[in-house]
């Protein structure tokens, strides 16, 4: 561990309680060391690491009986150990030091452990033990409740990732742990399913199995429809099925996705995945958003590949992080080896800049009207270069035209983007729609406010949307 020693003041020094091992600061043993600093005594420099987020301060390592003493005497300066801990835990570290002096208490040492390992769930026993004076025995007891939630934690993970078609080396790499663990966990998975299926043939609801094991509904649904077919499944899950080439809903069905910018109604990725894909297809989702997408694959049977800018590990760990960037050194990249090959690919980008304050900066909604369409280009020639012949696109978009607050009859051509251009672009590209579908957006999202000024002003707003679906062939 790198380390420097030098004069630093007082004031720059702070006690950080998330790395301090101790309960408090016991006066006595501060008084004590008050009544040395005046008699002259020389102490050992105290040991300090630079404050992760704020330049300028220290926090401490050790010593803080010392340090309060420093500053209860008006000392301004003291010499410091500067480290350097190179990853290592500061807590253990702190820990480690302070069992020297005099060791931790009995709570001292279960609060420490249980708060190191919450921070790190690698942390061995061996480990923690080592820094705080107790046997691996002790800290096994100590952790058991916390390692039996992340346990579970980790396996729901596993059976959502899995459950999805994600090879197990991209899953060791999402969830941070090595192939073999993934190994060993996926043999626990029908043991899993079995409980919640014991618990769904006892009559208990998707709803209630979900909130009592601490899943998501969709993982339940995989479970409760598994062997049926689309036809049934759409039936469990109430959703009608529209048989013409015109889909509308009022609402998104809120068990699927997250409540997210730009969000589509899952009984749309529903009726692409039955119109245009088969049980475990797989599916790419490029910019997937809240989720929507792979949680209707899960009730749908399919397989579902999901990236997204945003990194949600806790909460979507099946969306990938993954930045599709046109203007990286070696241009747009794909994310993931050449091994397995989707069957349909559902893209559904933010809309050109309607929605760029709603996004992450590096969003393509922020791109000016050329950029925006020339990224478009570029990824759907990616899209072919590394999908199978036979691939399909549905390609979810709105128009975007600028209505101007002025009645539909003064509006002026302002450099919208409409269905021809998105048509123009995908033809430059070799994609060729089969079919286009009409799904609006629902026109209930206005309020009745913007509804009556738009009536006053005879302003033709917009509220369609479709869904293009292409092959490669003419
Ligand atoms: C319209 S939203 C998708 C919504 C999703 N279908 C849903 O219903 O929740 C578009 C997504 O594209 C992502 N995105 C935008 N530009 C991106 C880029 N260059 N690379 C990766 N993701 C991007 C945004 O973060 C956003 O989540």
């Amino acid at each position: 561990m790198a380390q420097q020693t030098k004069q630093i003041p007082v004031s720059s020094i702070i006690l950080d309680e998330d790395i301090y091992p101790r309960k408090g600061i016991n006066h006595r043993r501060v008084g004590i060391f008050s009544e040395n600093i005046r008699d002259g005594f020389k102490f050992d420099p105290i040991e300090v690491e630079p404050c992760p987020d704020k330049p300028g301060w220290y926090r401490l390592l050790e010593w803080a009986h010392r340090w309060s003493a420093f500053k209860s005497t008006g000392v301004e300066e003291v010499k410091a150990i500067i480290k350097n801990l190179d990853g290592n835990d500061p807590l253990l570290y702190a820990a480690a030091k302070a069992i020297g002096p005099k060791q931790l208490t009995e709570d001292e040492a279960k609060d420490t452990a249980r708060r190191a390992y919450s921070g790190n769930t690698s942390l061995t026993s061996t480990d923690i033990g080592k820094a705080i004076g107790r046997s691996r025995q002790t800290v096994d007891l100590y952790l058991t409740d916390l390692r039996a939630v992340n346990q579970m934690d980790r396996d729901i993970k596993i059976f959502r990732l899995n459950r999805l078609g994600i090879p197990q080396d991209r899953m060791a790499k999402r969830l941070g742990l090595d192939q073999k663990t993934i190994h060993y966990h996926l043999g626990k998975m029908p043991m899993l399913a079995n409980s919640l299926n014991g618990d769904l043939t006892r009559g208990f609801t998707v709803a209630q199995v979900a909130q009592k094991h601490s899943w998501t509904e969709p993982m339940v649904w995989s479970l409760a429809l598994e062997g049926k077919n689309d036809h049934d499944r759409f039936k469990e899950l109430g959703w009608g099925y529209c048989t013409w080439d015109k889909w509308e809903w009022n609402d998104c069905d809120k068990r699927f996705g997250d409540d997210w910018p730009g969000r589509i109604p899952a009984q749309m990725i529903a009726h692409i995945l039955r119109c245009f894909s088969k049980p475990d297809d797989l599916i790419l989702d490029p910019m997937a958003g809240g989720g929507v997408t792979p949680d209707t694959c899960l009730a749908m049977g399919r397989r579902c590949w999901a990236f997204d800018l945003m990194d949600r590990p806790e909460t979507r760990p099946e969306i990938e992080p993954f930045h599709w960037d046109i203007s990286s050194d070696q241009g747009l990249l794909w994310p993931v080896s050449a091994k397995g090959k989707p069957d349909l690919i559902i893209f559904d980008p933010p809309y050109f800049d309607k929605k760029a304050a709603d996004y992450y900066k590096k969003s393509i909604s922020g791109l000016s009207r050329k950029a925006y369409l020339e990224f478009l280009e570029a990824f759907f020639v990616l899209l072919k270069q590394n999908v199978k012949k036979t691939t399909r696109m549905a390609f979810i978009n709105a128009d975007w035209r600028d209505f101007q607050n002025k009645p539909a009859i003064e509006e002026k051509y302002k450099g919208g983007i409409l269905l021809d251009d998105y048509l123009d672009v995908l033809k430059k590209a070799g994609w060729y729609h089969t079919h286009i579908i009409q799904a609006p957006m629902s026109s209930q999202r206005f309020n009745a406010g913007v509804v009556s000024a738009m009536q006053k002003k005879n302003i033709l707003g917009v509220i369609s949307r479709y869904v293009i679906v292409l092959g490669q062939e003419c």
